[in-house]
């Protein structure tokens, strides 16, 4: 029987190999050490994401006894509280109406204000990578970059970047796999601490409204409907999340991609190819979120030909779907003028990424940005990835102006 072993360094270094045998073995099969069924091909991971006899969550349906779940361990509460009203973390109802009234502070009128300041944040980053000369793309620019972004969108301010950073960094990893008891103390530490700084900074929006994100969702009304606190707490983080990490991946891989195939970086400088169609590859070859789960909630349910009971779980293979010889034409050949957006790099159906207009503008900037201003950039050291497989990204990647 196929499994995966995701503790396996060789795997995690690169997964490309197995995934792709594993694919052209079966469409779906059960992986004994998580006790899920993992989906490898793009239709059947397209079409699922847009399954609503699937969810993100069963709690609006079913108790954790009845899914075979155990209870919330109480030790993660300040987690569990963080989590709770994040739209990733929702099902319709409920889903369908915080949605609905983040979609109105979160509009594409508001990202496209924030071009310039974008372009801005890229540019000064830029000024201190050429001036090092010898630089971290992630530490360097990526991550502050990232930062100051959504911070400019949420109207936090910027001196607590790194705050919000070092928390967000420990909160994400209780989503691995393979997440240790100290792992998941520190994720549920640095939630409480996020929580009270995000509480108060709602209290302050409140006094001093300034047009900003987190200031529109405690204004933002809807046929009478508003956000409670609990769903401005959980919304400003999973803002902050989800806009963060995958953005930094995106570029660590992204350019550790464009560094290995030298002909397609000049393809860039060139300008023979926009910035803002090579982003679409990006997303595709080395994906910054490999896995996402859902749970099947209705009976007769079938894929890829296996029947699917009430309460199994399925995880969606990404980086396996998006080489998918099926879908892609030589899916291993990194091509930036491939133009293919149709991908599930940001999901699909009711969970799409909300923040992909956001997502596409920072990178397409960046990738801009570095192919203008430093044309020669090249790969200092081999980079190494973490040793996680949900969220795939780069330690360092050290480059040359
Ligand atoms: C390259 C960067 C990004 C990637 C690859 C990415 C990817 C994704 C994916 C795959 C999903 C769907 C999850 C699922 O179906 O289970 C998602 C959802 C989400 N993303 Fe992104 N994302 C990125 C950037 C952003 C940014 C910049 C923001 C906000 C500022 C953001 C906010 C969200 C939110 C709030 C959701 C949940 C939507 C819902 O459940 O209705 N993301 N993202």
């Amino acid at each position: 029987m196929p499994s995966i072993d995701f503790q396996d360094d060789a795997f995690l270094i690169d997964p490309y190999p197995t995934l792709n045998a594993l694919r052209e073995e079966s469409p779906i099969f059960w992986n004994e050490p998580t006790n899920q069924w993992m989906l490898t091909r793009f239709e059947d991971v397209s079409t699922t994401l847009r399954d609503r006899r699937l969810g993100r969550a069963y709690t609006h349906r079913y108790s954790h006894r009845e899914f075979g779940q155990p209870e919330p361990d109480p030790r993660w509460a300040s987690f569990a509280e963080h989590e709770q009203w994040s739209l990733l973390s929702l099902e319709p109802p409920d889903h369908t109406r915080i949605r609905r009234l983040i979609s109105r502070a979160f509009t594409p009128r508001a990202v496209k204000q924030l071009g310039s300041t974008i372009q801005g944040f890229s540019n000064d980053l830029l000024d201190t990578c050429a001036e090092k000369g010898d630089f971290d793309m992630l530490a360097d620019y990526a991550q502050p970059y990232s930062v100051a972004v959504i911070c400019s969108m949420l109207g936090v301010p910027h001196t607590d970047a790194q705050l919000l950073l070092d928390w967000s960094h420990a909160i994400v990893k209780m989503y691995e796999l393979t997440a240790s008891e100290e792992t998941k103390q520190r994720a549920d530490t640095a939630a409480a601490e996020y929580i009270a700084y995000t509480k108060e900074l709602i209290a302050h929006k409140r006094k001093r409204p300034d047009g900003l994100l987190v200031s529109e969702l405690v204004q933002v009304e809807d046929d009478g409907d508003t956000l409670t606190e609990a769903e401005i707490v959980s919304t400003t983080m999973v803002l902050l999340e989800a806009g963060h990490e995958a953005t930094v991946n995106t570029l660590g891989n992204g350019f550790r991609a464009l560094m290995h195939h030298r002909d397609q970086w000049e393809r860039l400088v060139s300008k023979e190819v926009d910035a803002a169609v090579a982003v679409e590859e990006l997303l595709r070859w080395d994906p910054p979120l490999q896995l996402f789960e859902r749970w099947i909630l209705e009976s007769d349910v079938e894929i890829a030909g296996q029947a699917l009971a009430v309460g199994e779980e399925v995880a969606m293979l990404f980086g396996s779907a998006q080489r998918d010889p099926r879908r892609f034409e030589n899916p291993d050949i990194f091509d930036v003028a491939r133009n293919e957006s149709s991908h599930v790099g940001f999901g699909g159906g009711i969970h799409f990424c909300i923040g992909a207009p956001l997502a596409r503008l920072e990178l397409a900037r960046s990738v801009a940005g570095f192919a203008e201003r430093l044309p020669e950039l090249s790969l200092r050291s081999e980079p190494e990835y973490h040793p996680t497989f949900v969220i795939r990204g780069l330690k360092v990647l050290e480059l040359s102006a």
